[in-house]
């Protein structure tokens, strides 16, 4: 998020200074490139470090005094109970504040539960500076970041000070702005027009960014639900979908039943929403369930393959998908990675392969599995394949070729993305979740 908002903001005319402590992500962008891969973020981060208008730096006093608006984009990774961590919100705060210009704005972008700025607000007060606090939400996806920041759908800001949420909203404004430069650096085609601005008190933008996350966690999981009904009754709940979605009032968009949401984002997010509701007396039951349903995807879909393959000890088998989801080198919370470990301790001999996830992949996989760096590789003497992500590559790979290549036939589509006949009709055997 940090990354992507200095890359946006420095190709829009504005000098940004890039802040971090972490020294191997400063070197990498100094040479004007990401340290993960997200789709337009290096031509943009090349242009604006070639032309000196992005400055990464360790150092809060040789940046912060010189900006007029510091973005805080830190993480808010969860405690073990679920809760989430603060510590690098407060205390980057806090160092920030020391440095910051009498006047100027602090825009918080990080997701924080509900009533995190009055804390700020109250740690700013003790400088005795008159220091603004605009919370600033970030809707963003991996994968498709520059495309979400450059047509966003909802820009929202919220802060006490009209002004100073204006002046956070004249950036994102110049950014619009300057549109289709951007995107012609960054390779990228227009998506939407239409975003909206939204000016709110700053617990309604803090509450927004969650609730909106929370509940697209929430149609993902009552999608898988239905799944599991349309399993044990023949329904296909692709068709399902596709046809209740189509009514204006749902949408279709995360309705897609599969083995469950990951990433950095929905599981921490759903479970810093329900302690923090929680703190305020509040049983945010409906959140639990979605979540608790999400944690069983991964082991309901080993289980469904596991009775088409006659057990999985000793079954040689290949997961592709490693990332949380495609076009991102992310492997935080990986369902794919789940699985692969679900599979593995329940006796099968896994291999497994991602276009880009392999390297963030390898430390959260069990001992002895396999990660290889080719596709087809990844494939040899299968008993049964695993796809976990969207990637275009495993779609690409003709339905008959995947037959050629596996000793078995068992072909487990755990994102639905595949056509069921197209896949039956090349001799594999078709495991999807929800389709019959
Ligand atoms: C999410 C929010 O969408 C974004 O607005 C916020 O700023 C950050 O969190 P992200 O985590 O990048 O973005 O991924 P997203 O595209 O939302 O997908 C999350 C997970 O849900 C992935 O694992 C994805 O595969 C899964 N998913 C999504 C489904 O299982 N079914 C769906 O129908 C949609």
């Amino acid at each position: 998020m940090g990354l992507s908002t200095a890359a946006l903001l420095s190709n829009a005319g504005y000098k940004v200074y890039l802040l971090d402590i972490n020294h191997v992500r400063l070197d990498v962008i100094k040479e004007g490139r990401s340290f993960f891969y997200e789709k337009g973020i290096d031509p943009l981060l090349e242009e604006a470090v070639e032309k000196k208008v992005l400055i990464p730096t360790d150092s809060y006093e040789s940046s912060v005094p010189n900006s007029s608006i510091v973005f805080s984009c830190v993480g808010t990774p969860d405690n073990p109970d679920g809760s989430s961590n603060l510590n690098y919100v407060f205390s980057s705060a806090e160092q920030a504040s020391k440095f910051m210009r009498p006047g100027s704005i602090f825009v918080q972008k990080s997701t924080v539960p509900v009533g995190t700025g009055a804390v700020i607000e109250k740690q700013f007060a003790k400088t005795g500076k008159k220091l603004e606090y605009v919370s600033n939400p970030e809707f963003l996806r991996e994968g498709t970041a520059i495309t979400d920041s450059l047509w966003f759908d909802r820009v929202v800001v919220g802060g006490s000070e009209k002004l100073a949420c204006q002046r956070v909203i004249n950036l994102y404004k110049q950014i619009e702005k300057k549109q289709e430069n951007i995107a012609a650096i960054a390779g990228l085609k227009h998506d939407h027009d239409g975003g909206k601005y939204f000016t709110t008190n700053r617990n309604s933008a803090e509450l927004i960014k969650v609730t909106a996350n929370a509940f697209l966690a929430l149609k993902i999981s009552f999608a898988n639900s239905i799944a599991k009904l349309a399993d044990h009754t023949g329904a296909d709940v692709v068709e399902v979908m596709d046809a209740v979605g189509a009514d204006k009032r749902i949408g279709r968009a995360f309705l897609s039943a599969g083995r469950g949401y990951g990433g950095g984002c929905f599981p921490k997010d759903v479970s810093g929403l329900i302690c923090s509701a929680s703190e305020h007396g509040v049983d945010l039951q409906i959140m639990t369930a979605a979540s608790d349903l999400n944690e069983t995807m991964p082991g309901y879909i080993a289980n469904k393959a596991q009775e088409v393959l006659g057990g999985l000890k000793k079954k040689k088998v290949t997961v592709l998908g490693l990332s949380f989801k495609e076009g991102t080198s992310d492997a935080r919370r990986s369902p794919g990675v789940k699985l692969a470990n679900i599979l593995a301790k329940n006796g099968a001999i896994v291999s497994t392969y991602d276009p880009q996830a392999n390297s963030e992949a390898s430390q959260d996989l069990r001992k002895g599995i396999k990660i290889h760096h080719d596709l087809r590789d990844s494939l040899e003497d299968a008993q049964a394949v695993f796809i976990t992500t969207e990637w275009p590559e495993f779609f690409k790979l003709n339905p008959s070729e995947y037959n050629n290549l596996m000793a078995g036939n068992v072909f487990v589509d755990s994102v639905n993305g595949f056509d069921m006949k197209t896949i039956n009709d090349a001799g594999l055997k078709y495991v999807g979740v929800g389709r019959g």
